[in-house]
C-alpha cells in the first residue's frame, strides 16, 4: 500500500503555514510537534497519519516540490508566478489576499500609457517582465530588489514598482498609489507531478476535503 510512504509538506514559514495548518485541523490532519512555539526544529512528523511538515522561505518551496522532496508545498501565488516551477498547481486556499500592481507617484500614470521606456523596482522581476512585456508590449528596464520597494520611486532609482498590495496602507505613508493592477493573489497548493501520480489518492483526497470547507 502507498500508505507506507509519508507524504510530505513545504509550507512557507509564518503566517501561511500557520493558517494552513489552522485550515488541515480542520480536515482532520494535526501535529502536535509543530505546536511547540520555541521549538528549533525544522521538520515535524505525525507517524499515526504518515505525513511530515516542513517551513523554508517561501520562494523554496516551489523548488522543493518540484525536485519532489516535498509532495506538497503551500505558498503564494506571487511566488508561484515568480519561480514559475515545474509544480501543479491544485487549490486555492481562499486566504492571503491581496493584489500583484504597478505603484507610484499618480504622476507617473502617464508613463504607463505611451510605451515610454521607464524603470521598473521588484522583487518579482518576472512577472513584472511578463506584464509588461507580454501584456502591455512595453519595453522596460527592471531592477530586482529584496524588500521596501515603495523606496525605487520615493528615492528616484525608479519610476514605477511592481509589488504586492494588501491594506495599501504603505503605498499611502509613502505618497504612492496603485497605477495598474497585474493580477490577484492568494496562498495556493501545488503538487509535485509525480507524487500526483504516485500518491493521486491521498492527495485528491485532502484536496477535495479542503474544498469543502473553504
Ligand atoms: C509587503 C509588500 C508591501 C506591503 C503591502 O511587504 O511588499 O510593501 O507588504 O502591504 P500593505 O498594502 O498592507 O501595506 P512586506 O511587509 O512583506 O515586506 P518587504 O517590503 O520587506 O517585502
Amino acid at each position: 500500500m502507498s500508505n507506507d510512504r509519508y507524504l510530505t509538506f513545504a509550507l512557507g514559514k509564518g503566517r501561511l503555514a500557520n493558517k494552513t495548518m489552522d485550515l488541515l485541523e480542520q480536515i482532520g490532519i494535526s501535529c502536535e510537534e509543530m505546536k511547540d512555539k520555541d521549538s528549533r526544529k525544522l521538520i515535524f512528523v505525525n507517524e499515526d497519519l504518515k505525513l511530515k511538515f516542513f517551513l523554508s522561505k517561501g520562494p523554496d518551496v516551489p523548488t522543493y516540490v518540484e525536485y519532489g522532496a516535498a509532495d506538497i508545498g503551500v505558498v503564494g501565488r506571487d511566488t508561484v508566478l515568480e519561480e514559475n516551477r515545474n509544480v501543479y498547481e491544485v487549490l486555492d486556499l481562499g486566504f492571503g489576499k491581496c493584489r500583484m500592481c504597478v505603484c507610484g507617484p499618480a504622476s507617473a500614470a502617464d508613463l504607463l500609457l505611451h510605451h515610454e521606456r521607464i524603470k521598473v523596482a521588484s522583487k518579482y522581476p518576472r512577472i513584472a517582465r511578463e506584464y509588461f512585456y507580454e501584456k502591455k508590449h512595453q519595453t522596460v528596464d527592471i531592477i530586482k530588489l529584496n524588500g521596501s520597494v515603495e523606496l525605487g520611486p520615493i528615492v528616484n532609482l525608479t519610476d514605477v514598482i511592481v509589488d504586492i498590495v494588501e491594506t495599501g496602507s504603505t503605498l499611502r505613508e509613502n505618497g504612492l498609489t496603485v497605477l495598474e493592477e497585474v493580477c490577484p493573489l492568494s496562498a495556493r497548493m501545488i503538487v509535485n507531478p509525480v507524487s500526483m501520480q504516485m500518491e493521486g489518492e491521498r492527495i485528491r483526497d485532502i484536496v477535495s476535503k479542503l474544498k469543502n470547507i473553504i
